[in-house]
């Protein structure tokens, strides 16, 4: 296992351990691609989208909220052109059954020689007989494991699982979740006409296109991704709240995609979050917006981060590019196994306006009265996963120190706003009424709205090195001295310095410091 490997695995370990994620549905055998968030993750995930949403909409004027609709009108996704292109390539490898992203699968140049590999000897025997069945002029060798002597074919791209050339045709499989809405019964529907013999003769495609006819009626999709409603509910909000262009609407919630690759634990799952903004500019102004909304989610992003420089804003190449977009630009973090997108910002240009306006024939457009001109306007979106920010975080703050004697400390450097307990208040034992002190103390942080946490298990060692590995920043401790002079120790968890302060000053102390945590 390399070290990086090593650091993701410790993470998720971490994770279910400490309460900040675990599998969905895990005593059923889990649910693949799908994740609950636990005591601590939930309000992780949270400090991360407050402070989003404190950036995008409460620390200025010109970008309001929106908390639309997960369903919303099936024509939505036909002028957003989700219906038609949302899709990916899908292949079945013919001998180990394994499905996957064309795109994603490992390249190899025709005729480079493969190892096909196996998890047992018993399953490369199988592939061996298909082989023989289905490749008969092939020869090849077969030692324990693997098989040797194959090369890769025209097709550019091999199994994932057991490099395999041998592949299905690729098929287009729409990535978002079908459901449908009101009394419909699609499947009593088709029942009727199975029995009545309506598909009697028909082609395989014939049927697929009579299936999807009788399905279609009540079909409602959950949406792929927040943004479409930004731009479904454009007019209705400029009107509403006498917006001026330029301005924006921010949006965040939950997403769903039938990922057919779901990996690195939450980074790509089939249900996430993502944090999104539509900024409508004058088309002329959108080149300016750009580089204006890049630098600053880029700053965004780097402000709660130990390690600022894993974080690079790439610009897409022209054959990268969406159909709809002119521009892009992602912002990569070097994740364990290198650098990947945790957000994307487009210029969308006036293609989603155009499209929602032509599909709903409604007048999506801007009347500019200082310059008495109507125009479409032009969209800069900075869009970005909300759940996958928490990932990079986590792993941004993983860190294992040696002390000075000898043992290891993991701590969570998580940035104090975004730690998910602001301080705890550990009572030193649980008698000679330090309990009932710590008590009324951790009651005072809940009146002023800090997360604090009272815990009285196991030794003082003990509970510091749990809040380390939650990231708890500051720890405060109630003694014997506490009960003769009211002074408490506060425990810094980066340095483990300790100072003593007055336990009237403790709640101001924290509100001081959370407050410099800002920078
Ligand atoms: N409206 C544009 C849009 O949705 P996207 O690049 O598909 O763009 C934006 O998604 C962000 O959402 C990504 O940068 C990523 O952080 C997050 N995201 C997308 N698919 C995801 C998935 N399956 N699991 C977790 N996060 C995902």
């Amino acid at each position: 296992m390399s070290v990086k490997d090593d650091v993701m695995q410790k993470v998720v370990s971490l994770c279910k351990r400490r309460g900040f994620v675990f599998q969905s549905s895990e005593i059923y055998g889990g649910l693949k691609s799908a994740y609950d968030y636990g005591p601590l993750g939930v309000e992780l995930k949270r400090n991360l989208m407050n402070l989003w949403w404190r950036e995008m909409v409460h620390s200025r004027e010109d970008v309001v909220g929106l908390d639309a609709s997960i369903m919303m009108h099936p024509r939505v996704w036909q002028a957003s052109g989700h219906l038609a292109g949302f899709s990916d390539p899908l292949v079945d490898c013919l001998i180990c059954k394994e499905r996957f992203r064309a795109d994603k699968a490992p390249r190899k140049s025709n005729g480079e020689a493969l190892v096909l590999t196996y998890a047992d000897k018993d399953r490369a025997k199988t592939a061996a007989t298909w082989l023989e069945q289905n490749q008969p002029e092939l020869t090849f060798d077969r030692q324990g494991k693997e098989i040797h002597g194959i090369s890769a074919s025209n097709r550019g791209y091999v199994c994932p699982v057991c490099s395999s050339p041998f592949l299905s045709t690729e098929r287009q499989f729409n990535l978002m979740f079908r459901s449908h809405i009101g009394p419909v019964d699609p499947i009593g529907s088709l029942a009727q006409n199975i029995a009545a013999g309506d598909f009697n003769g028909l082609s395989p495609e014939e049927i697929r296109q009579k299936l999807d006819q009788v399905t279609k009626e009540g079909a409602i999709y959950l949406r792929p991704e927040t943004a479409q409603a930004m731009f479904v509910q454009f007019d209705n909000i400029m009107t509403s709240m006498s917006m001026k262009v330029p301005f924006g609407i921010a949006q965040m919630g939950k997403s769903f995609r039938n990922e057919i690759t779901t990996e690195h634990f939450i980074f790509r799952s089939c249900e996430f979050e993502q944090m999104e903004m539509e900024f409508f500019c004058e088309p002329g102004t959108d080149d300016q917006w750009m580089q204006y909304w890049v630098e600053k989610r880029m700053g965004w992003w780097k402000k709660w981060a130990n390690y600022p420089e894993k974080f690079v804003a790439r610009a897409h190449e022209p054959e990268e590019l969406a159909h709809y977009a002119k521009a892009c630009f992602d912002i990569e973090y070097e994740y364990p196994w290198g650098f990947g997108e945790l957000e994307g910002i487009a210029n969308r240009t006036d293609y989603d306006l155009k499209k929602h306006a032509e599909y709903s024939n409604k007048k999506l457009s801007y009347f500019d009265q200082a310059n008495n001109k109507r125009y479409v306007p032009y969209v800069i979106e900075p869009a970005a996963g909300a759940t996958r920010g928490v990932l990079v975080y986590l792993l941004d703050a993983y860190c294992e120190e040696t002390l000075e004697n000898g043992e290891t400390r993991t701590v969570m450097k998580f940035h104090p706003q975004l730690s998910p307990i602001k301080v705890a208040v550990l009572p030193l034992v649980k008698k000679d009424g330090m309990p009932e002190k710590a008590r009324s103390l951790v009651d005072a942080f809940f009146k002023r709205g800090i997360s604090a946490s009272l815990d009285v298990q196991q030794s003082i060692g003990h509970r510091y090195r749990r809040h380390d590995e939650i990231g708890t920043p500051w720890c405060l401790t109630i003694d014997g001295q506490t009960m003769e002079d009211q002074t408490i120790t506060i425990r810094d968890r980066d340095t483990m310095a300790q100072k003593r302060i007055s336990i009237d000053a403790a709640i101001e102390e924290i509100e001081r410091l959370l407050r410099e945590s800002w920078g």
